[in-house]
């Protein structure tokens, strides 16, 4: 099922203060990760914190349909895992419904299996990239059938005796680099990954967590060579997933924007590798206090303390975009009420996320009255402080989300502080990566609602 099938469209109308307290799901990287390692380690897995997203179920019901036992009691999730290399082949596609890092990160773990496996999702993923991870797999002696372009449905079969690689990541992503140490897993010898820019780290972390044998080195201007003996022992491990930075920023930016809020989010991870929107928003002159700094899991982790603030346009640079990628959606909209212009630069890879995320914001806040400028990777938004005369410019001017979940929740967010109501046409979506976004932020006090549609 796709959900182009079941739109529901929304609209987010100015709201008066936002206030109370929230903790926000689980970061739903480590939750991929931690049902992948989980599935495939030997012995037990006990996750709590997990994000009960739709893209993280799909992954669940992946590792179950290679083996893997997955139950849930009470609030922890409990997975007996097969034990390294010994994934079973599963018997019906794959489906990973939206998920750009569940399907390409299990391509990777069973790549390099000598069996069949056949990878499906819905609309938006069965348009995005998969050569970047297929070019490495191929290297590794993978057979890979694929649609054109490189494109899903895609069925993989590995050797019988995976050849690993030293591979330079040739984009910025970590999905590709966690795609080709998990392949590495079942590979004999050692893997090496040279990732040129650091992407998020949970991978490697996570890995050594689980008792594989992996080095990191960082050379001169930040090169990072990451080394992986394959075919070792995995152990199970108890997980406390801290919460998403990615989903901690729509709230956060509601709060700043909507005069006289004041919200303080619970357990938000901050691992570095994941903090470029806190940055640029304190560049912005945003209150943001970052409060009760602890470590968890082998991670950093601190409350947010977010009073609505004036904030104004900055130069965000290319080199931070790694560390806020997935946050770009909502920072375009926290400039579109800054003071100035904002402008986002390195912004290739928002063109192969769940949507082309760059036409998608653009024309999502040319449809809201904000003057910007789409450049091929760059984007320029002249804000409006206090928001007057923003909101859509037509009764029917609503924004095309494209099946994906951050579009929908910048704009519902947009809409929270615009003088003019902000449509979505789809709010379904968001359940993929924060089923409680909706809850959460009318608890807080926003105005968001259900569109009827007309009989
Ligand atoms: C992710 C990596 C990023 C990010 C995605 C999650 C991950 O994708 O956008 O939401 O968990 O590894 P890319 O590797 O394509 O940059």
């Amino acid at each position: 099922m796709t959900h182009g099938a079941s739109l529901t469209p929304a609209v987010a109308r100015k709201s008066e203060s936002l206030n109370g307290t929230v903790r926000i799901p689980g970061d739903k990287s480590i939750s991929h990760r931690s049902f992948m390692l989980g599935g495939l380690a030997s012995g037990r897995t006990r996750i709590t914190g997990l994000l009960e997203g739709e893209d993280v179920l799909a992954t669940g019901r992946a590792m179950q349909a290679m083996g893997a036992r997955i139950v849930k009691q009470d609030d922890t999730w409990i997975i007996d895992g097969v034990g390294n290399g010994l994934l079973l082949e599963p018997e019906a596609p794959l489906d990973f419904g939206n998920a750009g890092t569940g399907v390409r990160l299990t391509m990777g773990l069973v790549g390099t299996y000598a069996f069949e496996a056949t990878f499906i999702g819905d609309e938006s993923l069965s348009r995005r990239p998969m050569g970047r991870v297929l070019d490495p797999l191929r290297q590794m002696g993978v057979q890979v059938n694929a649609a054109e372009g490189d494109r899903l449905p895609v069925t993989l079969r590995g050797p019988d005796l995976a050849v690993p690689i030293r591979y330079r990541v040739p984009m910025a992503s970590a999905q590709v680099k966690s795609a080709v140490l998990l392949a590495g897993l079942n590979a004999p010898g050692t893997t090496t990954v040279i990732e040129p820019v650091m992407t998020r780290d949970h991978t490697e972390k996570m890995l050594a967590g689980f008792g594989a044998e992996l080095s990191v080195d960082t050379g001169a201007g930040g090169v990072r060579t990451i080394v992986l003996a394959g075919q070792g022992k995995l152990a199970g491990q108890v997980i406390d997933v801290p919460g998403d930075p990615s989903s901690t920023a729509f709230p956060l930016v509601a709060a700043l924007l909507v005069p006289g809020s004041r919200v303080t989010i619970e357990n938000v991870l901050m691992n570095p590798t994941r903090t470029g929107l806190v940055t640029t928003l304190l560049e912005m002159g945003a209150d943001i206090g970052i409060v009760n700094q602890r470590s968890a899991g082998g991670e950093d982790v601190a409350d947010l303390v977010v009073g609505a603030s004036e904030l104004k346009g900055v130069r965000v640079p290319a080199e931070r975009a790694p560390s806020m990628i997935d946050e770009y959606p909502v920072l375009a909209i926290a400039a579109s009420f800054a003071e100035g212009e904002t402008v986002m630069e390195g912004l290739g890879e928002l063109r192969v996320k769940e949507s082309d995320r760059l036409s998608a914001v653009a024309e999502g806040l040319r449809r809201n009255g904000v003057d910007c400028d789409e450049g091929r990777d760059s984007l320029r938004v002249r804000g409006v402080p206090g928001g007057a005369g923003l909101g859509a410019v037509a009764e029917d001017a609503v924004v095309t989300t494209h099946l994906d979940h951050r579009i929908a929740m910048a704009f519902l967010v947009m809409g929270l502080a615009a003088e003019k109501p902000v449509s979505v046409d789809d709010s379904a979506i968001i359940a993929t990566s924060f089923p409680e976004f909706m809850d959460m932020m009318t608890g807080l006090g926003a105005t968001i609602e259900p569109v009827r549609k007309a009989a």
